[in-house]
C-alpha cells in the first residue's frame, strides 16, 4: 500500500490510511517514509531529515535531526542508551519522542497523571501508526491502562519544519487529571557546544534578544498569565556556538498556543539537549471525563545550516505562506490609520471625520477608530463590556463615519477588546459571576478591568454574538482586537473544584473558535491581534489572524530593535508599524519624518500621528512615502529578509534589506545612531541578489557616496557593497534595487 503524504500542512491530501496491521514492507511518500520492518519513520522536506523509530522497549526514539540525509543511507533502529549507575535510568538518558512520568524518570516529562486510585505512573509503548491527510498519527498506549497517546506529525515541505502535537485519550471508565502535558520533545544532536537565543521582555520593550550557553540542567521559556505573555515569547533557537547570522547549524521552532506554556530547554546527565514544549505545567491539572481527549498545541520546528538568518526565513515562510488564514499571504496588508496616538479616549464623529479626510490625502487605504467609541468608555476606569455605540460620540451610530471613511476610498477598522470587563459597566453589574474568580476572594484589577471566563459558554455566546452583531450591522473591515492585562485567580467557581483548572485550555480554545466562527460567516474582515503592544503573538493566533501589534512603543529608533527582536520569529509581513508624532511619548525623543517612516516600512506600514497637526509638507513628505512603499511592500511584506547589521549590543548601525521571491527587487533600509570620530558608514553588502542580474539603483531617501554606480549586478552589490553617506544623529537611508528582466 503506497499512501502519499503531501509535505503541505494546508493543502494536503493522502491518499490512503494505513494501519500497522495491514501495512506493506516499506511505504515511500513524497516526505513521510515509514519502514515497517525496522519501525522507522523517516521525513524528508526541503534540505531536512527528521527521523524515529521505536526500540528493543518499544518506547519512540530520536535517531536523526538535520541536514537532508541521503537515500541511500538508511540508519539502524535506535537502541537505548545505558542509564548511568543505579541513578539515571536509561528512561533519562535515551532521547525519546515522548514519554509520561513514571518509573524513575527525572528529565521533563511530556505527561503526568494522577488516576483516581491514587496511581500516578504511566508507561507509554508503541502500538502502530495511521496516515491521514498529511498527517503521520504515531500511537502509544500504557502497559496496563487503557491511556492512549497519539503523536502527530506534519511536515512544511518548502521549509522542512515539523509540526508536532499529542493526543491524549481516556479510554479508562473514570476521569483522570493531566497534571502537565507537552506536545512534543525536539532532541539535538549529543554535544556541549550550544548557544540557545530567546526573546524576552515587558510592555513598551518587547523582543529583546538573548543568547546564553546551554550548560547542564534546565532553562524554562514560559508564561503562566493565561496569554501568551512578551516576559518570553513561545520561540527558541539552538545553535552551535560557531553559527553566524549567515552560516551554520540552527534548530528553531515556535508553539501555537496563546495560553499559559512552557518550553523547556534541558542539557541531561548525558549531555543531550532536549527542548519541551507545550501546556504550562504550573497550577495545571486537565480534568479528562472517561473517554474524553485533551489535545495539545501544535509545537514547529526545523533546522538550517545556514545561519540565524535562514532559520528566521524559514518561519516567516511558514507562517506566511501556510499558518495565516488566508495563507498563501497574497493580499498585501493595506496602509492603514490608526486614531489613538492622536485622540486617545476622545473619539467623536467630527473629530474622527477630520482625521479621516487627512489619512485619505496621504494615501491610506484603511482608518482604524480605535478605543473610546462604546459604551461609557471616556477614560480606561469604564464601558469595557458594553459593545454599544455611545450615543453622545456617535448619535446617528458608526453609518456616517463609515459612510464618510468610504467615500474616501478607505475601508473601515474598528478597535475591540471582547475578553475585558470594567467593574464600572452594564455587563460586570448584570453578571459579576463571568469572570475569572476564586469564591469570596478579592478579584485583582489591571487598568481597571477584569478578564471575563470565556471558557464559559455563556460567555463565549455573549463576546461571539457581540461581535457578530457589530460586523453584521456595520460594514467593517477589520478588527483590532485588544486584551491590555494577564491573568489573576484564575477560578471558574460554576463548575466542580476538580474541573476549574480546565480553564487553562477551554478559555483558548473557545477564542481560537470565537475567531474560526467569524471568519467563518465574515470571510472579508481581518484582524490584528494586540495585546497591549506585543504580549500575544505566536503561531497559534496567527494561523486566525492576519496581523499582530508588536509594540506599545512607536519610538521609530527604539523600534528598530523591537523589528530586530520581532523578525527572529516573526514575519515583516504581519509586523505592523505606524508613524507617529515627534517627540515620542517614549523617549521625548524628536526624529525626522522620514526617519520614522523608513523604519515602518520594514514591515506593514500605519500612520498614527495626529495628521491634523501636520504641516502642509509633512503631510506631502507622507503622501510620498506611503506611495513609494505601496510599489514595495510586496518584497517587504512577503520576500525574504537579511538582517544586515543589527542594531543591538551598543552598534550605531542598523541595516536591513528585503529581496522578492522573484530576485527581482531589493530594498534596502539603513539608519545611524550617531556618528562619531569621523569614522564613516559602515559599508553595506547586500545578500540575496541574482548574481548576474543587473540591478539599477535608486534612493528614495538620502544618498550613495558619489563613486557607487548607478547599475551594477547583483554580484557586485554583494560582493563590492555600497557606501552610504550617513552622518550625524538618527539619520536614516532606503534605496530600491531594481533588476532587469531576463
Ligand atoms: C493598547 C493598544 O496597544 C493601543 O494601541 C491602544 O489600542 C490602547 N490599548 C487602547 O486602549
Amino acid at each position: 500500500m503506497h499512501c502519499r503524504l503531501t509535505a503541505s500542512f494546508r493543502y494536503s491530501a493522502c491518499l490512503a490510511i494505513l494501519s500497522a496491521a495491514t501495512a506493506l514492507a516499506q511505504h515511500s511518500t513524497e516526505a513521510i517514509h515509514v519502514d515497517d520492518v525496522s519501525h522507522i519513520f523517516r521525513i524528508d522536506a526541503a534540505d531536512t531529515t527528521y527521523e524515529f523509530g521505536v526500540n528493543e522497549d518499544k518506547r519512540l526514539q530520536t535517531i536523526y535531526w538535520g541536514e537532508r540525509l541521503s537515500e541511500k543511507d538508511h540508519p539502524q533502529p535506535p537502541k537505548a542508551a545505558p542509564g548511568v549507575a543505579s541513578f539515571d535510568s536509561t528512561r533519562n538518558t535515551t532521547p525519546l519522542e515522548f514519554d509520561a512520568w513514571g518509573g524513575g524518570l527525572y528529565v521533563e516529562p511530556n505527561l503526568k497523571v494522577t488516576f483516581p486510585d491514587g496511581n500516578r505512573d504511566l508507561d507509554l509503548r508503541y502500538i502502530g501508526y495511521s496516515t491521514r491527510d498529511g498527517v503521520l498519527s504515531v500511537q502509544m498506549k500504557d502497559i496496563s491502562l487503557p491511556v492512549a497517546v497519539t503523536l502527530q506529525y506534519k511536515v512544511d515541505e518548502a521549509t522542512g519544519i515539523v509540526g508536532r502535537r499529542a493526543l491524549i485519550k481516556n479510554e479508562t471508565a473514570k476521569p483522570f487529571v493531566a497534571e502537565s502535558a507537552s506536545s512534543a520533545t525536539w532532541n539535538l544532536p549529543r554535544g556541549t557546544n550550544y548557544i540557545l537565543r530567546y526573546l524576552s521582555g515587558r510592555w513598551a520593550g518587547e523582543w529583546t534578544v538573548n543568547d546564553q550557553t546551554v550548560k547542564p540542567g534546565k532553562t524554562i521559556l514560559e508564561s503562566r498569565r493565561g496569554t501568551t505573555g512578551s516576559q518570553n515569547n513561545p520561540w527558541f533557537s539552538i545553535r552551535k556556538n560557531d553559527t553566524t547570522e549567515e552560516n551554520g547549524d540552527v534548530w528553531f521552532g515556535g508553539l501555537a498556543w496563546s495560553g499559559s506554556w512552557q518550553i523547556a530547554i534541558e542539557q541531561d546527565a548525558v549531555q543531550q539537549v532536549r527542548i519541551t514544549g507545550g501546556y504550562n505545567p504550573f497550577d495545571f491539572g486537565y480534568h479528562l471525563k472517561a473517554g474524553g481527549m485533551l489535545e495539545t498545541p501544535w509545537f514547529y520546528a526545523g533546522h538550517t545550516s545556514h545561519g540565524l538568518g535562514d532559520a528566521s526565513r524559514r518561519m516567516h515562510h511558514l507562517e506566511m505562506d501556510t499558518l495565516v488564514p488566508r495563507a498563501p499571504h497574497e493580499r498585501p496588508r493595506p496602509v492603514l490609520y490608526n486614531s489613538w496616538e492622536a485622540t486617545e479616549f476622545k473619539v467623536n464623529e467630527a473629530g474622527q471625520e477630520a482625521l479621516a479626510e487627512k489619512a485619505a490625502a496621504i494615501g491610506a487605504e484603511r482608518f482604524v477608530m480605535d478605543d473610546g467609541w462604546f459604551g461609557m468608555r471616556n477614560n480606561d476606569h469604564a464601558g469595557l463590556g458594553d459593545w454599544t455605540v455611545n450615543p453622545q460620540k456617535f448619535p446617528n451610530g458608526l453609518k456616517p463615519l463609515i459612510d464618510k471613511v468610504h467615500s474616501l476610498h478607505m475601508d473601515f477598522g474598528l478597535w475591540v477588546e471582547p475578553e475585558m470587563v470594567n467593574p464600572d459597566s452594564d455587563l460586570y453589574r448584570k453578571h459579576p459571576d463571568w469572570v475569572l474568580n476564586f469564591a469570596g476572594r478579592p478579584r485583582t484589577e489591571g487598568r481597571n478591568q477584569l478578564v471575563l471566563n470565556l471558557a464559559r459558554e455563556d460567555v463565549r455566546q455573549y463576546v461571539y454574538s457581540s461581535l457578530d452583531k457589530l460586523l453584521t450591522e456595520n460594514d467593517i473591515a477589520f478588527f483590532k482586537w485588544d486584551y491590555n492585562r494577564n491573568w489573576s485567580e484564575p477560578g471558574w467557581p460554576a463548575v466542580a473544584p476538580d474541573e476549574q483548572k480546565n480553564v487553562y485550555v477551554d478559555f483558548i480554545r473557545n477564542f481560537y473558535s470565537i475567531l474560526e466562527e467569524l471568519r467563518k460567516k465574515h470571510p472579508n474582515i481581518e484582524i490584528e491581534s494586540c495585546s497591549g503592544g506585543g504580549s500575544r503573538v505566536d503561531l497559534g493566533v496567527i494561523h486566525l489572524t492576519d496581523e499582530v501589534w508588536p509594540s506599545d512603543n512607536t519610538d521609530a529608533f527604539d523600534r528598530l530593535r523591537i523589528q530586530y527582536g520581532f523578525t527572529q520569529a516573526y514575519a515583516p509581513g504581519i509586523m505592523m508599524a505606524w508613524v507617529t508624532d515627534s517627540p515620542t511619548w517614549v523617549n521625548q525623543r524628536t526624529l525626522s519624518l522620514p526617519y520614522r517612516f523608513l523604519s515602518s516600512m520594514q514591515g506593514s506600514l500605519g500612520v498614527g500621528a495626529n495628521l491634523t497637526k501636520f504641516t502642509s509638507e509633512e503631510l506631502e513628505t507622507s503622501r510620498k512615502m506611503i506611495a513609494e512603499y505601496k510599489n514595495l511592500r510586496e518584497t517587504v511584506q512577503r520576500g525574504d529578509l537579511y538582517r544586515l547589521i543589527s542594531p543591538t549590543d551598543g552598534s550605531e548601525a542598523s541595516v536591513t534589506e528585503s529581496v522578492s521571491r522573484d530576485r527581482q527587487q531589493a530594498v534596502l533600509f539603513a539608519f545611524l545612531h550617531s556618528s562619531t570620530e569621523l569614522y564613516s558608514y559602515p559599508r553595506i553588502f547586500l545578500r540575496g541578489l541574482d548574481p548576474d542580474r543587473v540591478y539599477t539603483l535608486r534612493a528614495i531617501e538620502g544618498k550613495a557616496n558619489s563613486d557607487t554606480p548607478t547599475s551594477a549586478t547583483g554580484s557586485y552589490w554583494m560582493h563590492r557593497g555600497i557606501d552610504v553617506d550617513l552622518r550625524g544623529d538618527f539619520q536614516a537611508t532606503a534605496f530600491v534595487l531594481q533588476g532587469a528582466s531576463h
